[in-house]
């Protein structure tokens, strides 16, 4: 038997697993997957819940017509208190139990791999699961503990996502520097100010050089979400005029709109009384065709193909200066042209709250911008052009290095494994 540890990068859009060869000192190989489950939509008589996790989740979902349970950044109701268990066909499953899904997948990938059951591993966490609230936190940590359990882990330690990605630039480092580690993900961005040094990988004695972490609950998501409302909720109806009493003509409140630009909140629509409300509004606009949209959307659950139109449009940008925002379903046509500067504009809120919490953050823990020697950006979002400026106008000084956009967390806390000995 070999001694193998995992480590594994459970993230809100993509998770990934990396396995680490203790002996050898090595990483043999990392596997990535999205963090996606689909249950298809079965009958009772068909026998077990059947579920597909992973990248043919999403083709099975689109193939069914978007039927059955789709489920998507899973990650973000481990710090709800609210979420306690949701009802698949019957089956009651609680935020563990759906996440160990996840981590099962990567698990048994792993093990085919290696040709054994490997039950060690250190475990990527956010620096914040929410906004610094610690009984949120302290709760999505249990949470995740247990689904590691519920996948067949039995010796589990946790490290920050970007003190593993830190560990993973530090591989690439030929001489010993100080840092700042910037892993902007779908759900998050966290930071973390390290002294790195290529010869101390894997070593006990990690602590003095961790010098401080923290994060912001602002990512991709987010990004998404602002794109949603600028330019897609016109389409369903942000605008729509109804009349409220005879003679007065009001537009339908903004605040339902903001329920169809994050993916997690379109359950909204799925009580009754909401429904019969959103049939009132239609009614009383004199059946507006824009506000059908958002009946259609809602009752054939195409929320989550909207979305995948507004990410390759986000991620289009990020090689070129235009894209077109487009979608065409069920009557619902979608056609915006869209440039860098206008995007630009709309992710701007989020951008600067990424600014403004990366100064505190070197503020609170007297960094000076002349200790850094270099910065490293990682993660999905560090891709988006706003963010390789906001980082380069901020530190005009500093050597940008970015990479391994969606594997490096993973493959640092492989190089974890220290977590396991005694003094931790
Ligand atoms: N080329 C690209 N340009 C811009 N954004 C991109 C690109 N590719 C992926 N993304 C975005 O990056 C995000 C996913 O990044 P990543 O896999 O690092 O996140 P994650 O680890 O799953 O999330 P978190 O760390 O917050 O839990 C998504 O929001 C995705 O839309
Ligand atoms: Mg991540």
């Amino acid at each position: 038997m070999k001694k193998i540890l995992y480590g594994i990068d459970f993230g809100t859009t993509n998770s990934a697993l990396s396995i680490y060869d203790e002996e050898k000192k090595e990483i043999l190989t990392t596997i990535l997957i999205p963090s996606l489950i689909y249950f298809p939509e079965t009958s009772a008589s068909e026998g077990s819940l059947n579920y597909i996790v992973g990248e043919t989740a999403i083709d099975a979902y689109l193939e069914d017509g978007m039927k059955g349970r789709f489920i998507k950044s899973i990650k973000q109701i481990l710090s709800r208190s609210s979420f306690t268990e949701t009802r698949i066909q019957n089956k009651r499953y609680n935020a563990s139990q759906l996440v160990a899904l996840i981590l099962k997948e990567l698990k048994t990938r792993a093990d085919q791999f290696i040709g054994q059951s490997c039950t060690k591993a250190v475990i990527g966490r956010p620096v914040f699961f929410d906004d610094d609230n610690t009984s949120k936190d302290t709760l999505a940590q249990t949470r995740l503990n247990k689904a590691a359990e519920l996948a067949g882990f039995d010796q589990v330690r946790f490290q920050f996502e970007p003190i593993g990605a830190a560990f993973a630039y530090e591989k690439t480092l030929t001489k010993k520097e100080h840092v700042l580690v910037a892993d902007l993900g779908g759900g998050t961005t966290d930071f973390t100010y390290v002294i790195l040094d290529p010869n101390k990988t894997g070593n006990i004695d990690r602590k003095e050089d961790l010098v401080a972490s923290g994060g912001i609950y602002i990512g991709g998501d987010s990004f998404d979400s602002a794109f949603m409302w600028e330019k897609g909720t016109p389409y369903f109806g942000k605008y729509t005029q109804y009349e409220a009493t005879p003679g007065k003509v009001l537009t339908v409140p903004k605040s339902l709109f903001a329920n169809i630009c994050s993916w997690d909140k379109m359950n909204f629509f799925n009580g009754l009384k909401i429904k019969k409300e959103i049939e009132d509004y239609y009614y009383f606009s004199g059946n507006d065709p824009k506000f059908k949209n958002l009946i259609t959307l809602i009752d054939h659950n195409l929320g989550y193909s909207v979305f995948q139109s507004i990410e390759k449009t986000k991620v289009e940008l990020s090689f070129q200066d235009h894209s077109c925002f487009e979608y065409s379903n069920m009557n619902i046509d979608i056609k915006e042209e869209v440039d860098i500067a206008e995007y630009d504009r709309i992710i701007d809120k989020d951008l600067q709250k990424i600014a403004h919490y990366m100064t505190e953050f070197l503020q609170k823990n007297n960094i000076q911008e002349s200790a850094i020697d270099s910065l490293f950006l990682t993660g999905g979002t560090s891709l988006v052009p706003a963010i390789q400026k906001l980082f380069k106008s901020k530190f005009p000084h500093i050597k940008v290095n970015s990479g391994d956009n969606f594997t490096s967390v993973a493959k640092g806390l492989a190089y974890s494994s220290y977590l396991f000995e005694d003094g931790y």
